[in-house]
């Protein structure tokens, strides 16, 4: 995005010069569902990204606008709509609500988005919006709040607001993402850790180009899966609070107690935090014999055990898997469409994805988009510096 351009289309509309803000989207190396059980997940922030723009408003209202999605909106500050409208501002409504509980918002503002996060690939575009219009709306205000803090107040209105009952994983990556790292995250403690990722490697994501949409349905319904197994577990093993705290060999004692579908649930989120665990040492290490394993073992247990791949992913992963160059390869992000991850070493990277479009297409009569990527930087402020 060229800043000046950004800065030209502001002023047009708005009459004001803005301050901008800029967040990733981000792609999860490996650790799926296992957010909201209080588990470990290992994502790296991604080149695209959404950019917000903001100036201040003394009139109460609350303008949004973007020259990609459609829609002008405008609200009052003081009357917010309570429950999520159906529209992309929804994200920014969201956390517009919860800073208005916290007594943070500002009286108004004017916002442009311009979003290059792919929507509905699994790339978190909604953690990107979220996160980048929470500091532009901070930033109008004196209050100073961490990124873990902004982070959680992001997810906090994707849950209540928007009804999405997603975990923390997005926004924290968005926000404290690092060029040329992943970031492993303990998603009960917040303590995080940056691996790097070995700079002879590059992120390959290919997109299925069908749609995900988790607003509900399916994703709600695997959480609410996982509670059932930890309210059956707590039985055998009272001190639990999460699936976090179950590990694979307690699960298979009391398989018995689990209905067969609770029990395959439960065994995908306790073998998936052992694995992200596992490859991060790895990584660490430069085991990526290791790595290829544990993301193999990670697509597998999706597949069969938490049911939310689909046969596109399916098909891209088994396209991927033994290519020259291939160090490991899985479905990332929410599951039912969306994008596989590809660690791929960087002298394949071109013939890969030529492989990869063409077999794609071939199997499913579908073109991909194939984003090449390094891990990038969490949110910044871009306005100040250019
Ligand atoms: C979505 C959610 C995350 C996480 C992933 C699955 O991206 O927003 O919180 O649960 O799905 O790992």
């Amino acid at each position: 995005m060229n800043l000046r351009e950004f800065g030209q289309r502001f002023e047009a509309r708005f009459g004001d010069r803005p301050r901008v803000f800029r967040a990733p989207g981000r792609v999860n190396l490996i650790g799926e569902h296992t957010d909201y059980n209080d588990g470990f997940v290992m994502p790296a922030a991604v080149g695209f990204s959404t950019h917000v723009g903001i100036s201040p408003r003394s009139d109460g209202k609350l303008l949004v606008h973007s020259d990609e999605f459609p829609g002008n909106f405008e609200f009052e500050v003081h009357r917010l709509p309570e429950r999520r409208t159906g529209e992309w501002c929804d994200y920014i409504l969201g956390v517009a609500s919860v800073l208005r509980e916290r007594d943070c918002l500002p009286s108004g503002a004017n916002l442009l988005v311009h979003g290059e996060v792919p929507i509905g690939a699994g790339l978190s575009s909604s953690a990107a919006i979220e996160v980048a219009s929470a500091l532009a709306l901070l930033s109008l205000g004196n209050n100073q709040l961490s990124l873990p803090e902004i982070a959680k107040l992001c997810r906090c209105a994707e849950n209540e607001f928007v009804g999405a009952r997603v975990g923390i994983m997005d926004q924290f990556v968005s926000c404290m993402g690092k060029a040329e790292h992943a970031v492993l995250l303990d998603c009960r403690s917040l303590e995080f850790k940056f691996v790097p990722i070995p700079p002879r490697i590059r992120l390959v994501v290919c997109n299925t180009m069908v749609k995900h949409e988790h607003s509900g349905g399916e994703y709600n319904d695997r959480r609410a899966q996982c509670e059932e197994g930890v309210r059956l577990l707590k039985q055998r093993f009272p001190s639990i609070k999460a699936l976090r705290d179950v590990s694979p060999a307690q699960l298979e004692s009391h398989r018995g107690d689990l209905p067969e579908l609770i029990y395959r649930r439960c065994r995908h989120i306790v073998t998936e935090n052992a694995r992200v665990v596992r490859t991060a040492e790895a990584l660490q290490k430069g085991d990526l014999r290791a790595v290829g394993e544990c993301m193999a073992e990670s697509h597998m247990s999706m597949r069969d055990d938490y049911e939310i791949s689909c046969r596109e992913l399916d098909i891209m992963v088994d396209l991927a898997n033994g290519r020259e160059g291939l160090i490991g390869a899985r479905m990332t992000g929410g599951g039912f469409g969306g994008c596989t991850i590809n660690l791929v070493r960087i002298d394949a990277v071109e013939q890969f994805k030529t492989a990869m479009l063409s077999g794609y297409h071939h199997a499913t009569g579908i073109s991909s988009d194939i984003y090449v990527s390094n891990a990038g930087a969490g949110i910044t402020e871009i306005s100040a510096n250019g």
